[in-house]
């Protein structure tokens, strides 16, 4: 029988622990911890079943200290194009961190792609974030896709069943050609998020993606923010975003 972790009052994992200070989701603070980035009490741990005594024990990555963030917080933003969903870029091109102002360390809840704009979250809770990615959660991601030619009806309905990717076939879409746009605008929800996912799909059948646009990311939308600005999450899209990410717990709620 599989042995469940043991559960230590006031101690958790060392992955949970770093996604809790808003260092990176669950499984980018184990690359941290793999990578050797991670001293607890001056230690490199790169045990992922190490544990950390919560406000006991000093962690540190790659030499900055870091501790639990006191308030969560939950922000969209309005991506414009031309920006990199990453929290730092070697080569100094913008990223979407330098439109974010919090004093919280968010960072973005998934990417898109540096001319896609749209919905974009960002958060300082890792556990949010991390169920939120879940595949298995399965949140509708709604895009609006201009194309360099007319999307034929057939073609259409091959998108909503599904296209054979080199990575898999597509789990079923809704695809709608939007009105008057004489198959040039189309919605399309898909509930994945792979790599350039809408981009691949719309190449594989030979069309070429002008602009892509999130217009929802489940419950939350862009609606009344300019290109680049930023708001908090309301509470009643919060509350449904996670119950769409199966998180029960009633959480903390902050501004900015
Ligand atoms: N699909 C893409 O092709 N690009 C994005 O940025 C998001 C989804």
């Amino acid at each position: 029988m599989k042995q469940r972790p043991l559960q230590v009052p006031g101690q958790v994992r060392i992955n949970r622990y770093l996604s809790m200070c808003g260092v990176a989701s669950r499984r980018k603070a184990e690359e941290l911890v793999l990578a050797g980035k991670v001293r607890v009490n001056r230690k490199v741990v790169m045990d992922l079943a190490a544990r950390v005594r919560m406000h006991a024990d000093k962690v540190t990555v790659e030499g900055r200290p870091v501790s639990p963030d006191e308030e969560y917080v939950y922000i969209v933003m309005n991506k414009p194009k031309d920006t990199i969903t990453t929290v730092s870029d070697e080569r100094g091109r913008t990223t979407v961190m330098d439109l974010v102002s919090s004093r919280h360390r968010v960072y973005p809840v998934g990417r898109l792609d540096r001319n896609t704009t749209g919905v974009l979250l960002f958060t300082n809770d890792g556990e949010f974030a991390h169920k939120l990615m879940h595949p298995a959660r399965g949140i509708p991601k709604s895009y609006r896709v201009t194309l360099e030619s007319s999307l034929k009806p057939d073609h259409a309905e091959k998108l909503a069943r599904g296209v054979a990717l080199e990575d898999g076939t597509t789990a079923p879409a809704e695809v709608m050609i939007v009105p008057r746009s004489k198959g040039r605008e189309v919605i399309v929800i898909i509930r994945e998020g792979r790599n350039r996912q809408v981009h691949r799909m719309f190449e594989h059948l030979g069309y070429e993606v002008a602009k892509l646009d999130r217009v929802a990311y489940g419950p939350v939308t862009k609606d009344g923010l300019a290109r680049g600005g930023t708001r908090s999450l309301t509470k009643p899209e919060l509350r449904q975003l996670k119950e769409i990410a199966g998180i029960k717990d009633e959480m903390r709620i902050t501004g900015a």
